[in-house]
């Protein structure tokens, strides 16, 4: 028996590639990606090699661009937040992760593939709904679902019999959980889980302070291309290079926390503590441009898609129709959304203070306060008015009668 494990190369994911060895008896392949955590994937190698896993069983995987490329990109085209705030970064790396652990599968011919999340949070959920979706008879063991291994004591006995290293840090409680990529971080639980207590200062790991943050704005312009950004400042780059560019810029200016109670699907509400400060300057600059380039028609229904459309990703359900419906809808409207966005960042904030775009649908002839040279009669707007409040009036009418 074979199993493919997504592996950090962290303290859990260690245990339960020994636990997967030992309980199972099952020959373990380890699938470390690089997502942009921002951490060294070296020691994961190593680890996996200390732990008697076969260099032709370690996979580690740059997928960076990918990973902004089809996913993240695709996602700020709809401009998706879950419950109005949530940039869902960690929601949408797990499709990706599940898809090469799928793919990995079939190519050393394993039947199963493993995770490490909790059976208490979305992950679980998101992994699997995935892995189903691309392999329906494949079978998922998620082991905190599973094993004894109920408290801290227990798991790092288990990793003391076993002769897994623990860094001194991981002896202790851990002050809270972070899952990190080149979207967001995201903190949660023990430290965090009084949702009315303010999270101290050190939760914050890669945002200033927008306190401490530059007391002079800077500004910078992102061009997009059919809805994607493809420019930063007149320079070209690849995807992950330019959320990378804007994660920095954003990291200077303190822009991007979020403090913030969600829902999970499984049930439970869940305070975390999130920055994504490339993200947050996207999804600015994304609107910014859509405002000029957009169409009303489409720019609305488009927004009421949208809910829904973040709902299914933070679901799991990224590889779903439905999901795949609403992208066609929404990559249709991006046809357009092309031009520069000039931003300005300041202390928390991106603001933007300057759009322009061969594409516009702006019209200064018409908008304007001054003369207009006949593009626009407004006596037209009479007629418009009446008919739109012919029904008004016959509600209010009727209404008066029951008074
Ligand atoms: N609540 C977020 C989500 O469901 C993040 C979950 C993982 N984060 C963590 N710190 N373990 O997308
Ligand atoms: C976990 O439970 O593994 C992390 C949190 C979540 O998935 O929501």
């Amino acid at each position: 028996k074979k199993v493919v494990l997504a592996y950090s190369g962290g303290l859990d994911t260690s245990i339960i590639l020994k636990w997967l060895q030992t309980e199972y008896g099952c020959e373990v392949i380890t699938f470390t990606a690089d997502l942009g955590q921002g951490e060294e994937l070296e020691p994961a190698r190593q680890k996996a090699e200390l732990l008697g896993i076969a260099p032709e069983n370690i996979h580690i995987e740059d997928l960076r661009e990918e990973f902004v490329r089809d996913f993240v990109f695709p996602m700020f085209r709809a401009n998706a937040l879950y419950e109005g705030l949530y940039l869902l970064g960690t929601s949408i790396a797990r499709p990706l992760i599940s898809k090469r652990l799928v793919e990995l599968a079939h190519q050393h011919g394993a039947d199963a593939v493993a995770h490490g999340a909790t059976g208490k949070g979305n992950d679980q959920v998101r992994f699997e709904l995935s892995a189903y979706a691309l392999d329906p008879s494949i079978k998922v063991i998620a082991p905190w679902r599973l094993w004894d291994l109920t408290s801290r004591t227990k798991l790092i006995e288990f990793a003391e019999k076993n002769q897994i290293p623990i860094a001194k840090d991981k002896r202790g409680e851990a002050p809270f959980s972070v899952d990190a990529n080149l979207l967001h971080t995201s903190s949660e639980g023990k430290a965090l889980e009084n949702p009315a207590e303010e999270a101290p200062d050190y939760v914050y790991q890669r945002t200033v302070n927008p306190e401490d943050a530059p007391d002079t704005p800077e500004y910078i312009e992102v061009t997009f291309e059919a809805g994607d950004a493809v420019a930063i400042n007149g320079q070209k780059l690849s995807p992950a290079t330019i959320l990378t560019d804007l994660n920095e810029y954003g990291r200077k200016h303190g822009i991007g926390r979020l403090d913030f109670v969600e829902n999970r699907f499984v049930g439970m509400k869940s305070r975390g503590i999130y920055e994504t400060p490339g993200g947050t300057i996207l999804l600015e600059a994304h609107r910014g441009i859509e405002q000029i380039t957009l169409d009303s028609g489409a720019g609305h229904l488009k927004d009421c898609l949208m809910p829904r459309y973040a709902e299914l990703i933070y679901n799991g359900f990224w590889f779903s129709p439905e999901r795949e419906m609403l992208q066609a809808a929404i990559d249709k409207s991006q046809e357009h959304v092309t031009g520069t966005v000039r931003l300005k960042l300041y202390k928390g904030n991106v603001s933007t203070v300057g759009r322009w775009s061969d594409h516009s649908l702006y019209s200064e002839a018409h908008v304007t306060f001054e003369d207009d040279a006949g593009a626009y009669d407004q006596k037209d707007a009479a007629g418009f008015i009446k008919l739109n409040a012919l029904r008004l009036k016959l509600v209010a009418n009727r209404n008066a009668k029951f008074k």
